[in-house]
């Protein structure tokens, strides 16, 4: 026996052994199989078709964008409890004072505010939402307008359309007043000073 046919386990290893020898080593011409190179080929062909469905053009379909309508949709399944919202006085007074729900409009805040209004409300580009001090708010129902419609044709934007639920817009207003409890000494203070809420 010699060394050729010793590990073979072809049917004829002297049709297909190759005529090439390195180093004294020869080889066996022992394709691939057909369905590996079948998944080789069909991924190479698949990875820009899945890459373009998910990433080019067409808005909502990455997986971050799923996350965001499921995040919504448990946020809307909660809403039924508290019902639609109004954007009163007496209203965002009470949703201060329930952690449980400021949590909504603080996951609002971090999501779209911070980038003007800086994690802890100092501010950077808008104004200092921890102070005393404010430009277009005079008692605590007017927060809810200004993020509803915005101020200063736009620097501050209006979030009526962007924010897809009333309610979301009335927590957010409570939990910005509620960051009035905890000044920081971010931007200096712009406007004019006002009561405490409960005054107004
Ligand atoms: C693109 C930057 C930007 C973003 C994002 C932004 N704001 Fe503002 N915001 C401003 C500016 C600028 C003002 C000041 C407007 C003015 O000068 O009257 C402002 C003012 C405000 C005021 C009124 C402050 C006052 O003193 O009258 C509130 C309340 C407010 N923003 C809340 C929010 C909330 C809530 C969000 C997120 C949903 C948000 N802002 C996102 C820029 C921004």
């Amino acid at each position: 026996m010699n060394s050729k046919t010793e590990f073979n386990n072809q049917p004829d290893p002297e049709q297909i052994l190759m005529d090439h020898s390195y180093d004294g080593i020869q080889e066996y011409d022992n394709p691939l199989p057909g369905w590996w190179k079948f998944l080789f080929w069909a991924s190479i062909f698949f990875a820009p078709a899945y890459w373009a469905f998910y990433h080019l053009g067409v808005e909502g379909r990455t997986i971050q964008d799923d996350h965001d309508r499921q995040m919504a949709k448990v946020m809307e399944l909660r809403f039924s409890e508290i019902g639609e919202l109004e954007a009163n006085q007496e209203t965002i007074l009470k949703y201060m004072k329930e952690p449980k729900w400021l949590k909504v409009g603080g996951s609002v805040y971090k999501t779209n505010c911070v980038s003007c209004h800086k994690a802890d409300g100092g501010g950077s580009v808008g104004p200092n939402l921890t102070d005393d001090y404010w430009k277009n708010v005079k008692s605590v129902e007017d927060i809810a307008r200004v993020i509803e419609q915005g101020a200063a044709n736009g620097s501050m934007p209006a979030w009526k359309n962007r924010l897809s639920h009333k309610n979301q817009i009335v927590l957010t207003a409570a939990y910005i007043a509620s960051l009035r409890e905890k000044p920081v000494s971010g931007k200096a203070p712009e406007g004019d000073p006002i009561p405490p809420w409960e005054e107004n």
